[in-house]
């Protein structure tokens, strides 16, 4: 990069280059109408000027075929943009099976960044080249939003509920984050860096000092919290059985069924008795306040590794260990 002042940020993801196509195609749209409204404006000003005191202009009819044209030919663009746009937004919408995640908690005014593997990182996020990186994400406190201009990426990061997005990192260097939404006094100072990483030098990062995966810490709080003095991991437990249920739909006691994603585990946690299950009681007490939203997001990782998907090799913390209680 060096001194110069380049007039876009470098394309460092998987989506960067289709997110530029899109923008030229918006900037030359604009340029080449901008451009040619003002040579009309100028040309029609010289040629019909009122060339004596005495001129009556000729009256204009209109023309149906020119209305039709500049009716047709925006709508045509106009309609290439939303597909085009909306293509991308899905796109950004869906991350890949295999992405790796990523947990993002966002407080005035600072970036909380945990791995599944138990890295943990503050204003700083290391991830490998050519991997897919998915981040939950949410705040502690107002609405931020996580912006990092070379992956083309932006979302917002919001209190109360989880926001998810994804990139493909393909270029190693050290890159900016930024919160890109107005939070308060050190908003401004609210940065850090992304480093992508060749992948052996990303496990090399990831092998020195985490004190256990995420799971495991999360299962070490499910401990201390109490958790599995109900939640036993069997179904003789006076709540239910936690095992496998990560990812399934769940009836509730209203006759609805809930899919038991991160969010739904969330609420559970906090706000307990929004949702019962079919044939257990409303027993459980809230744990807001009392597990921070790092907490709960190796909870959620922790339960999780209670429903291994078929073939896949769960890290650490293995999912299958019974309960001693
Ligand atoms: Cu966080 Cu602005």
């Amino acid at each position: 990069m060096g001194s110069e002042l380049p007039l876009f940020p470098v394309q460092a993801s998987s989506i960067a280059p289709t997110v530029d196509h899109l923008l030229y195609f918006l900037l030359a749209v604009a340029a080449f109408f901008s451009v040619g409204i003002f040579l009309c404006i100028f040309y029609f000003a010289i040629r019909y000027r009122r060339r004596s005191e005495s001129e009556m202009p000729i009256p204009i009819e209109g023309s149906v075929s020119l209305e039709i044209l500049w009716s047709v030919i925006p709508f045509g663009l106009t309609m290439i943009m939303f597909v085009w746009g909306a293509n991308v937004f899905f796109t950004m919408s869906r991350p890949p099976d295999d992405a790796q995640q990523i947990y993002v908690v966002a407080k005035q005014w600072m970036w909380k960044l945990q791995h599944t593997e138990g890295q943990r990182e503050i204003n700083e996020l290391h991830i490998p080249v050519g991997q897919a990186v998915k981040l939950t994400m949410t705040s502690e406190d107002v609405i931020h939003s996580f912006f990092v201009p070379a992956f083309r990426t932006k979302s917002d990061v919001l209190p109360g509920r989880y926001t998810t997005t994804w990139f493909t990192p393909t270029k190693p260097g050290k890159y900016h984050l930024f919160c890109a939404e107005f939070c308060g006094t050190n908003h401004s100072a609210m940065i850090g860096w992304v480093y992508a990483m060749e992948p052996q030098e990303y496990q090399a990062w990831l092998s020195g000092g985490a004190e256990g995966s995420l799971a495991s810490t999360g299962e070490k709080l499910f401990q201390d919290l109490a958790c599995a003095n109900c939640h036993h991991l069997t179904d003789q437990g006076r709540c239910p059985n936690l095992r496998n249920v990560f990812g399934s739909q769940v009836q509730l006691s209203d006759g609805t069924m809930v899919k038991a994603d991160e969010a739904y585990v969330r609420e559970s946690i906090l706000n307990p008795s929004a949702k019962i299950v079919a044939g257990y009681q409303n027993i459980m007490p809230t744990f807001q306040g009392l597990v921070t939203e790092e907490g709960v997001l190796q909870l959620v990782e922790y339960i999780k590794s209670l429903s291994p998907k078929p073939g896949v090799q769960q890290p650490a913390a293995a999912a299958a260990k019974p309960s001693k209680k």
